[in-house]
């Protein structure tokens, strides 16, 4: 990607803000971060703290973020507080984090002539629809304060893209998961729930009967579409699922996690379903291999291994380590990562689905 001017990740701090902030720097890029640490944490940049800004504001604050907008030539959008049952709880937070913060934003970058803006959108905006897998063309039916403010931003961002000409591309990310999920948290992803419960010897809840499925989907890959939205000349003004095309039940995915960590006699507590959870998420990814060619990076694989060492990785995925192919095969003797059978259910046929 060539860029003249400085990229602002808002959300830098958090789970994917941090990933792709990370690869901007890796590149060479000159980052800016914005975030307000509401849910995110300064520790996750700490590999490329000498290489970014970091503002520590909300972006909500039309001043600043004017302020942090100078020179800059993209945005990756990535600040919200993500989660369902949060904005049950209190749907003023998740407001102004997801809508009033887009709002400054894009007035912001239209003031100051920013080119583009990639959106963090959410799956969520399809709500319990039966049809399956969900594609972009479904109109979207909402079931959570969270999920219709996310959806806002998507509407803003095609707003501004035809009235002012800003540049916007939205991605709708199915459960994403990875290193630097953060686990300590209860509204964070259930990957990161279920390990981090299973290794401190707790039990696992499951809210309703565990027979929901979602389609899980690895950091690396939605930080390769991020990267590819930036660059796309079709996908301008366009809302793109980014997901893996797969359906895993989390009764299913726990049972994987549970022999990953050596504690399948440990029982599940299910707890009553949440209000605002939709049942069944599956992403159609024409749209994405259509838009952004994306390609696999065959990077699923790094959170989860098989028998040998599964569960150092695990522990790494836990505390944030970055795990990556070479180290995976170096400490372990296989030598096609698909084979592995604790990644067969998340990994599957991956590599021809991205390619
Ligand atoms: N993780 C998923 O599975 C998933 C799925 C769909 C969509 N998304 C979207 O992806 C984006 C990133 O999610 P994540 O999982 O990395 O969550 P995260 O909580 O790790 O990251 C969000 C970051 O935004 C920051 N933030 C929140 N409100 C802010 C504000 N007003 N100003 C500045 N910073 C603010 C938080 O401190 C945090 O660092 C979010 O927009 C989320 O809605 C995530």
């Amino acid at each position: 990607m060539s860029l003249s001017g400085i990229t602002l990740v808002t959300g830098g701090a958090g789970f994917i803000g941090s990933h792709i902030a990370s690869t901007l720097a890796a590149s060479g890029a000159r980052v800016r971060v914005i975030d307000d640490l509401s849910t995110g944490h300064r520790e996750n940049l700490k590999e490329i703290k000498g290489d970014v800004d970091f503002i520590h504001a909300s972006v909500a604050n039309g001043s600043v973020i004017s302020h942090a907008l100078e020179d800059v030539e993209l945005v990756f959008h990535e600040a919200a507080i993500p989660s369902v049952p949060r904005s049950v709880e209190n749907p003023l937070e998740t407001h102004v984090a997801c809508v009033d913060a887009t709002f400054s934003l894009l007035l912001a970058a239209r003031d100051r002539k920013v080119r583009r803006i990639v959106y963090a959108a959410s799956s969520s905006a399809y709500g319990d629809q039966v049809a399956l897998p969900k594609n972009e063309k479904m109109l979207p039916a909402p079931l959570s304060p969270y999920a219709v403010a996310k959806l806002v931003g998507e509407y803003y961002c095609q707003v501004f893209t035809r009235v002012y000409g800003l540049e916007s591309v939205s991605l709708r990310y199915f459960n994403v998961f990875g290193p630097r999920q953060d686990p300590g948290s209860q509204y964070s992803g259930v990957i990161s729930r279920f390990i981090d419960a299973l290794i401190q010897g707790q039990q696992p809840v499951i809210y309703g009967d565990g027979e929901q499925s979602r389609d899980f989907t690895y950091i690396d890959n939605v930080v390769d579409a991020n990267l590819r939205a930036a660059q796309t000349q079709n996908g301008v003004g366009q809302v793109i699922n980014v997901g893996n095309g797969q359906q895993t039940t989390l009764n299913e995915l726990l049972k994987e996690i549970k022999s990953l960590t050596g504690r399948s006699e440990v029982e599940v507590d299910y707890q009553p379903t949440r209000s605002g959870d939709v049942r069944h998420s599956l992403a159609d990814i024409q749209r994405a291999r259509e838009l952004l060619q994306t390609l696999y990076k065959r990077s699923a694989s790094h959170a989860f291994v098989g028998d040998n060492g599964g569960d150092q990785f695990v522990r790494r995925y836990v505390e944030g380590g970055v795990v990556n192919i070479d180290t995976i095969r170096s400490e372990l003797p296989i030598a096609d990562m698909r084979d592995l059978p604790g990644i067969a259910f998340l990994n599957g046929d991956l590599v021809s689905r991205w390619n």
